[in-house]
């Protein structure tokens, strides 16, 4: 049976990036490069899968589990000797293998699936994916004969000035006769500027071997970057922004410059949904219809519903249900969840709580380790003291109350519903329904001090 597989290199450190972390671990709009070849890989059907280990072995397969079966290559000698450590999982089969590496994030399964069809229309024994740029410098050059003929490829450190003038790169993917890739392999050396054992040169070996080599070259150069210093992170990451923020806008969502505008991989939003400049919206968030997220707001891991507005506040693993608003300046920290209609306004920060539909916080307050029912009206500058230096506790207040502003509310606390806290207060006894708790200083009058101040002015 031909088989159709794909072998994934993944065992270099990565030196260029100086980095404590592997190469390929390094995230591109929030997901591992590895990730995201892997991820477009898996869109065409492969028998199988190997992924070639080596430095940062259990990170890597601790991110991609399953997904993909593993080989190890012990020692780094090159991408040849890489891709040799996958043929006792692959060495047997009939079939067509594909190579790629784990530093090119931008492959899409499409040109993956394009890369298929033409090497089988071809009938090669390997079909190389090149592309065409004014700044190949890094790449391996694809040397062609005057018939246009490939003949080899030269990695730049190996490469003659005339050689290095080359505007057709390796792009690093390859699609081979899997029998003939193992093969061939068995004759590559080391003899080069780098001491490696280059997959590249396997296919001077086909060659030689009188096999037929196909070079199919992509039109997207950007498609193809590799990643191996953090300039070309920065750039890949770019390249990825703009693809996902046009789908986005394609899909309903205004973006208002998305040249700015910063969107992981994973992330929904719905439609008619504005999103203003400097937005950052990472991890697993989702985002409803009609939404306004204004600038510079960020929201990690979240659920935001339906017609909600953020006006540049942070949201960290919360949720807020529909018609809810936040901000400017304010933060929901991890696990807040926030009802229908409420309004939290400028510089409130919440933590851990559950606020119920249609209550108001507007201004200056913290919320922490709380449980507010609805129609609350919490005023000005209230602090739910919530922490005694060793312990947090809780504090819940019922439906219909009112908080009047500048109050403390110690923890552990219980504020019945439609109860009545007058500004001011120090609350650390719980407060029962119809109840109104004030607690503090009763007003002193003094008549006639004014006039005993020196610097009194008539
Ligand atoms: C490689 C190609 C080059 C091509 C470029 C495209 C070779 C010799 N050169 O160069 O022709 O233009 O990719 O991006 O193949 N790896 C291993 N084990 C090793 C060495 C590397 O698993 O011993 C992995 C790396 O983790 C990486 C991939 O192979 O994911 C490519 O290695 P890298 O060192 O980045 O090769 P380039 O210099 O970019
Ligand atoms: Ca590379």
């Amino acid at each position: 049976m031909a088989t159709k597989n794909t072998i994934i290199l993944a065992a270099g450190k990565g030196t260029r990036m100086k980095s404590k972390l592997y190469k390929v671990l390094h995230r591109v709009c929030g997901r591992t490069m590895v990730d995201h070849v892997l991820t477009q890989v898996e869109q065409v059907k492969m028998d199988n899968i190997v992924t070639v280990v080596g430095h940062g072995a259990e990170a890597v397969e601790q991110e991609l589990g399953d997904r993909t079966k593993y080989a190890v290559q012990e020692e780094q000698l090159g991408t040849g000797h890489a891709v040799m450590q996958a043929e006792d999982i692959l060495g047997d089969l009939d079939g067509i293998t594909m190579v790629v590496s784990g530093d090119t994030p931008l492959f899409t399964a499409q040109t993956f699936d394009n890369l298929f069809e033409y090497h089988k229309n071809k009938k090669a024994a390997v079909t190389i994916l090149t592309s065409k740029t004014d700044e190949p410098t890094g790449y391996g050059r694809i040397v062609r004969n005057n018939l246009g003929i490939v003949e080899r490829i030269v990695e730049q450190k190996d490469a003659t000035s005339e050689e290095q003038a080359i505007t057709e790169i390796n792009t690093g993917v390859y699609a081979f006769d899997n029998r003939a890739l193992f093969n061939a392999l068995h004759s590559v050396n080391n003899d080069n500027a780098q001491g490696e054992y280059y997959l590249p040169d396997a296919i001077e070996i086909l060659k030689k071997q009188g096999k037929t080599i196909a070079a199919f070259q992509m039109d997207n150069f950007y498609e193809s970057m590799g990643v191996n210093d953090r300039v070309a992170l920065s750039k890949a990451t770019k390249i990825m922004q703009q693809r996902i923020n046009e789908s986005h806008m394609r899909n309903g969502v205004t973006i208002i410059d998305p040249e700015n505008t910063y969107i992981d991989v994973d992330i929904k939003i719905g439609s008619d949904t504005v999103i203003e400049p400097g937005v950052q919206l990472k991890n697993q968030t989702v985002i409803g219809d009609d939404c306004y997220i204004g600038a510079h707001s960020e929201i990690r891991n979240s659920t935001i519903h339906n017609g909600v507005t953020v006006t540049s506040s942070l949201i960290e693993d919360s949720e807020m249900l529909d018609g809810s608003d936040i901000g400017p300046n304010s933060h929901l920290r991890p696990d807040s969840h926030i009802g229908q209609g409420v309004h939290l306004g400028n510089f409130v920060e919440v933590k851990k709580s559950t606020i119920e539909d249609n209550t108001k916080v507007g201004h200056l307050t913290y919320v922490g380790n709380a449980k507010l029912g609805k129609n609350i009206n919490i005023g000005c500058g209230v602090v739910f003291v919530n922490y005694d230096g060793a312990n947090k506790h809780e504090t819940v207040v019922g439906d219909d109350s009112f908080i009047g502003s500048n109050s403390n509310l110690i923890a552990p606390l219980k504020v019945a519903d439609h109860s009545f806290i007058a500004a001011g207060s120090t609350i650390n006894k719980d407060v029962a329904r119809y109840d109104m708790a004030i607690a503090r200083e009763r007003q002193t009058n003094k008549p006639g001090y004014y006039k005993k101040l020196p610097y009194q002015k008539d």
